[in-house]
């Protein structure tokens, strides 16, 4: 496996493997890696014939009161990771390297990022856009996977990607949980036992909004004042919001019906954790989940 730290160093290598008729596939990360990036490696590596994952800590994707210090960083565990798992080279910039002047040239992301983190966290989404957009242009991966977890990110790319045209096929890998069903984030390593026991209220909230809407309810404001009941009771720091939303636009409903989003934003202890659930209803009511969006 290579590591490159440098821009030019993972480029020479990218431009080798495309010599040499090889496909790329790539998977960006932030690092601290668990089961639900080795589910991305893995639908990548079928996906393309040399595997790529980035691991770099995204500064302009944190808010002035965000994280960004505390968010886990485990290179040496990654990297080991990353060669177990049958990666072909990782790219782990530092700072300066993706960011070596002040940045004044933005990507813009659209529509799919004005709600649920959008609303909370300004700024959030022209990070991700942007440093996507800088890691796309640097790996030109003929495929590139993103987590199911992080559903409007993978929209907001999806958006991002269609609408400038980037020669990207995007995958999306399906959330992968714990064995109680708290899906796995790099973010869980900083719980406390305490906190740990009670984030998996998270799971069980939107499994509780997900039997309201399968038992008829239809009305997404009575759902999703249950699960923040749900969430509240069991004992969650602090809910940041709980919505249902159509797929793939993530524009609002009045009533739940064809393929929808329920998303939530909590908070345990310092630790911020979200998760979510696609459904797709049935003219008949049937309620069954569903991948976040067609291959394209
Ligand atoms: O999902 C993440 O880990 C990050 O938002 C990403 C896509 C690597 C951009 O920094």
């Amino acid at each position: 496996m290579e590591r490159c730290s440098t821009i030019l160093d993972i480029r020479r290598f990218v431009s080798g493997q495309k010599r040499a008729g090889k496909t790329v596939a790539f998977v960006p990360t932030m690092g601290a890696l668990h089961a639900g990036h080795r589910s991305c490696i893995d639908i990548a590596r079928k996906a393309g014939d040399c595997l790529v994952v980035s691991i770099f800590v995204n500064p302009t994707q944190f808010g002035p009161n965000e994280d960004v210090d505390s968010y886990p960083r485990v290179i040496d565990e990654d990297l080991a990771r990353c060669r177990e798992w049958g990666c072909d080279a990782v790219f782990s910039p530092s700072v300066p390297e993706m960011y070596p002047e002040s940045q004044t040239v933005w990507v813009e992301p659209g529509r799919a990022a004005e709600p649920l983190c959008g609303r909370t966290r300004e700024g959030h989404f022209r990070g991700v856009t942007t440093v996507v957009g800088k890691l796309f242009s640097v790996v030109e991966p003929d495929v590139a996977v993103f987590g199911q977890k992080d559903a409007q990110q993978a929209t907001v790319i999806r958006e991002m990607v269609r609408q400038l045209n980037l020669p990207v096929r995007l995958l999306v890998s399906p959330i992968v949980r714990e064995e109680d069903g708290l899906a796995f984030s790099s973010r869980n390593r900083r719980l406390t036992r305490d906190e740990r026991r009670r984030a998996v209220a998270l799971h069980h909230a939107l499994g509780h909004g997900l039997e309201i809407l399968s038992g008829g309810e239809i009305n997404p404001r009575k759902i999703c004042e249950a699960v923040i009941k749900r969430l509240n009771d069991d004992g969650v720091d602090r809910v940041e919001y709980v919505e249902l939303l159509r797929v793939p636009d993530l524009t609002g409903i009045e009533r739940v019906e064809g393929k929808v989003l329920l998303a939530a934003a909590v908070h345990v202890g310092s630790v911020r954790l979200i998760d979510n659930r696609v459904v797709q209803i049935t003219a008949d009511g049937h309620v069954s989940e569903a991948p976040l969006f067609d291959v394209d």
